[in-house]
């Protein structure tokens, strides 16, 4: 049935595409619940100190302003992210700015942190009916310069902080300038010292903890990752996100959109993901949890992020391709438990 539907969408524009989607997910809740969320088996998991359903979420960026959490929840997913917000709304890059690149199972995106602001997100989110696990990914403003850009985290932690189950720091989409320099050393240690100190205040407040997630690029390499996660069990962050889009281009070389600027998603990083996924967990020696995210696009995949390292897993790119019955496939494959040994790479 999804296929149908991919076709029509397919000859939108990607950005229209995504518009009309939403909007009729948001219509049509109810009988996607029947249709799809019915069909999700249970399979429960405890991370970060949150009962989870089952172990597969919604990734961030589908749902950027929480236009949508009550249709993206009738799906049956175990968790939505949403977000990337930034403290002030922000027009993102000019279009066209997203391209499918169906070939590889892939996207390419440049969008840079569209989004209403956290006012207008924390607004909507007042009248919803969702009322699973809701992560809230945050980010800094293009215009913010890099060294002030803690205060931007801050300010945003603050206000979504009573509505959220977590909260994602992200500092490694590659489609804001300088963003990625945040992964590392001086400035990455500050910006957790940061945030850790204002979580345990907003905690003593509201009586109530909320973990901090830090999502990360694929972009790194072996000696990055070590150092990263030294500084994350250093804070005690409370959970990791890999990984995010990838400024290489595996498995799409001779494609005419190859060289488009910005992110690469999909099917195609699946394998580098899983690379970060592992080296992370070698790292973090089971002290942090990891949230495997990056080219989901089957049960067999959804598994490798477990085999590599992932207690939950996350997916965007795969919904495109394969709609929302990937949900259920996901989830009844995580069922069955996962051991390295018995597991493929991708
Ligand atoms: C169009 C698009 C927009 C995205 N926007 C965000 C974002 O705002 N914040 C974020 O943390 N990740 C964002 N991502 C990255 C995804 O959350 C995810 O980490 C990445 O796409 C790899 O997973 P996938 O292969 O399942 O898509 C975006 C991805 C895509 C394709």
């Amino acid at each position: 049935m999804y296929r149908l539907a991919r076709s029509a969408l397919f000859a939108l524009d990607p950005e229209k595409a995504h518009a009309l989607t939403l909007t009729s997910l948001a219509r049509t809740a109810s009988l996607n619940a029947q249709l799809f969320g019915r069909r999700v088996p249970a399979s429960p998991r405890r991370v970060m100190g949150l009962d989870f359903p089952n172990p597969v979420g919604l990734a961030a960026g589908l749902d950027k302003d929480g236009r949508c959490v009550d249709g993206l929840g009738a799906l049956g997913f175990g968790f939505l992210e949403i977000g990337t917000v930034t403290p002030h709304p922000q027009p993102g890059n000019p279009r066209p700015r997203v391209f499918r690149l169906p070939e590889a199972g892939a996207l390419i995106n440049r969008l840079g942190f569209n989004n209403d602001g956290v006012e207008a997100l924390l607004e909507r989110l007042a009248g919803r009916r969702y009322r699973g696990i809701l992560g809230i990914n945050i980010g800094k403003n293009a215009t913010t310069p890099l060294e002030r850009a803690a205060d931007d985290y801050l300010w945003a932690l603050e206000r979504v902080y009573p509505q959220a189950d977590y909260v994602t720091v992200n500092i490694s989409s590659p489609n804001t300038v300088g963003l990625r320099d945040l992964q590392a050393g001086e400035a990455l240690e500050a910006l957790l010292a940061d945030l850790k100190a204002a979580q345990q205040r907003l905690a003593d407040q509201d009586g109530r903890y909320v973990p901090l997630a830090v999502k990360v690029a694929p972009d790194l390499d072996a000696a990055a990752l070590q150092t990263m996660a030294d500084s994350f069990r250093r804070a005690g962050v409370d959970a990791v996100i890999a990984t995010n889009t990838t400024l290489s281009r595996p498995g799409v070389a001779g494609h005419p959109l190859a060289a488009e600027q910005g992110g690469l998603s999909g099917a195609s990083m699946a394998a580098m993901a899983n690379e970060v996924i592992a080296a992370l967990a070698g790292a973090l020696a089971g002290e942090i949890p990891i949230i495997g995210v990056g080219g989901i696009d089957s049960g067999e995949a959804a598994r490798a992020k477990l085999a590599a390292g992932a207690s939950l897993v996350q997916m965007y790119t795969g919904l495109i391709y394969r709609g929302p019955g990937l949900v259920a496939e996901c989830a009844r494959a995580l069922r069955e438990p996962v051991s390295p040994a018995n597991a493929t790479t991708r």
